[in-house]
């Protein structure tokens, strides 16, 4: 695989980018702070921009290592950044990577997220030269499945009680894409 690191992606509607620590204030408004968008997520929403800004610092000190991918989605329309689409697992070895994502509910319902999807996982095949991309979600979030299957990916199976989010230990739902798929 070619470690690259996360690169400027565009789609029709946004511009995947890295982080800066100035997008505390819209990734704290915008998502991080909404017990709503962390409802199926494994870190409870940030109580203080405070938090917001710790974890940007980490996350930008982290963009030199080339196997590090985590973007920040900005709407074009409004030059705000609305939610992150990131890899929270790579596998070196097997050349595969799951993914992970959240945004801003003010923006939820335009596809948004599935048009990111599908732009990072193009980068991630065709730049990086992965195999294998995979993204589970819990059974009771099956918005975030639409999501997988809008930008193309496969259900595989249900694993159960194999996840833990802010709901509890939950039955986990996983889709892939692989390269053959495409
Ligand atoms: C999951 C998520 C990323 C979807 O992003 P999105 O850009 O809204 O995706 P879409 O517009 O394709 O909508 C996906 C589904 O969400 C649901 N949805 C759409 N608008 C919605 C709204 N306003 N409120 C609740 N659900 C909505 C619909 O079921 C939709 O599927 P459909 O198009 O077949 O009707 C977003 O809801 C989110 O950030 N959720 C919180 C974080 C999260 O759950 N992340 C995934 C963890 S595995």
């Amino acid at each position: 695989m070619n470690k690259t690191g996360t690169q400027t992606i565009e789609t029709t509607r946004l511009i995947l980018r890295r982080f800066k620590i100035e997008d505390a204030e819209d990734m704290y408004e915008n998502w991080a702070s909404d017990p709503e968008v962390t409802r199926f997520l494994t870190w409870p929403a940030h109580s203080d921009v405070e938090i917001t800004k710790k974890i940007l610092t980490d996350w930008v000190s982290r963009y030199e290592d080339g196997g590090y991918f985590n973007w920040a989605m900005e709407l074009k329309e409004n030059g705000a950044v609305i939610g992150n689409i990131s890899v929270v697992k790579l596998n070196e070895d097997t050349e595969a990577a799951d993914m992970g994502y959240c945004m801003s509910r003010a923006y939820w319902g335009r596809g948004l997220m599935p048009e990111a999807l599908k732009a990072v996982m193009d980068y991630l095949f065709d730049e990086v030269g992965l195999n294998r991309i995979a993204a589970c979600h819990d059974v009771n979030n099956p918005k975030s499945g639409r999501v997988m299957d809008k930008a193309g990916m496969k259900q595989e199976g249900i694993l159960r009680v194999a996840g833990k989010n802010n709901q509890g230990i939950c039955d986990e739902v996983w889709h892939s894409m692989i390269r053959s798929d495409r």
